[in-house]
């Protein structure tokens, strides 16, 4: 078996898989996701939403699609935030596993990408990394059924991710595909001993060698920006800082704290939110960990 069937398995196998099994939950710890960290992301992923539906003429429907939602908490913190473009939202969450699909309270619920043509954007927040990939050795010899010692030089060929890519660019006729992930690059990876691109997590923790108790870890890989550029070149990259900083971090995290000394004196609710996205503010754009995420987008024109 090679290492995409494995992944496949200990991930997604219906019953023992990670995402099937219920042991997902949330990624913990330090690797929360940022649609997890509070309601901010999808604040200013609303913002975001609301400068692409303005661009593209304020149409009558606009398809946002979260794929791989995991429980939809993207979906629920957008509308939350109330962008303008609300009346026009029409929501997908796309996750495949049906423990995820569970949690989907906001939006449609659907196990597999829509089908298109639609106007709209189609959102992947830590998707890529989880999607299976095959190993090879830097001389091109596929891993196969092989353990690889520590310190062996690999590289990985993200086929799923790749094709992920061209699919969600086919199913839009115009608007933008948005990719969340960590990200390097090939040549990048092969410099770096194996697996410290390659990680698995277990609770809150960094897990085993992939192999050791499938089904009881998340197996997550670096995603190879090079290897998406060769199915289509990004229209823009930023780091996730930079990215949350363009479409309006700044201004909601200052309305919150002004929120938060207005009715501070007696502590409601809004005021207590205002607050809490100082600190969701810092998790998000940190240096270190979510902040030096990449975000990649691709802008799809309106074929006329
Ligand atoms: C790390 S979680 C991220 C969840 C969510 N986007 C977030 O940021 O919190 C990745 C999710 O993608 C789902 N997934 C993996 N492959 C998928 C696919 N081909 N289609 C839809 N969902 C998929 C997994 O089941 C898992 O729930």
């Amino acid at each position: 078996m090679g290492f995409a069937e494995f992944m496949e398995r200990a991930l997604y196998d219906p019953v023992l898989g990670f995402y099937e099994s219920g042991r997902a939950g949330r990624r913990g710890g330090h690797f929360i996701t940022s649609p997890e960290v509070g309601p901010l992301f999808g604040a200013v992923l609303g913002r975001m939403l609301d400068r692409r539906w303005q661009e593209l003429g304020q149409p009558d429907s606009f398809t946002v699609v979260d794929a791989g939602a995991g429980p939809g908490t993207l979906a629920r913190t957008v509308a939350k935030a109330q962008p303008c473009c609300m009346p026009a939202l029409r929501w997908i969450n796309v996750e495949r596993s049906a423990a995820g699909r569970a949690g989907h309270t906001v939006g449609e619920s659907a196990a597999a990408m829509p089908a298109g043509p639609f106007a709209g954007v189609i959102v992947a927040n830590e998707l890529l990394d989880n999607l299976p990939l095959s190993l090879f050795d830097v001389d091109g010899t596929e891993v196969g059924d092989r353990r690889p010692s520590p310190e062996t030089r690999l590289t990985p060929r993200q086929s799923q991710a790749c094709e992920w890519l061209a699919q969600a660019r086919s199913i839009l006729d115009h608007g933008t595909v948005v990719v969340i992930d960590y990200m390097s690059t090939t040549e990048e990876m092969a410099a770096r001993a194996w697996p410290e691109w390659l990680r698995t997590y277990r609770g809150h923790e960094r897990g085993d060698d992939p192999w050791t108790a499938p089904g009881t870890q998340d197996i997550t890989c670096e995603v190879a920006l090079d290897q998406l550029s060769g199915v289509s070149p990004p229209t823009r990259i930023a780091d996730q800082a930079v990215w949350l900083r363009t479409h309006g971090i700044d201004e909601l995290v200052a309305e919150g704290i002004a929120a938060w000394q207005a009715g501070a004196a007696h502590g409601d609710l809004a005021a207590l939110a205002g607050r809490s996205r100082g600190i969701e503010a810092e998790a998000l754009l940190d240096p270190s960990g979510l902040g030096k995420f990449t975000v990649a987008e691709w802008d799809v024109p309106d074929p006329q």
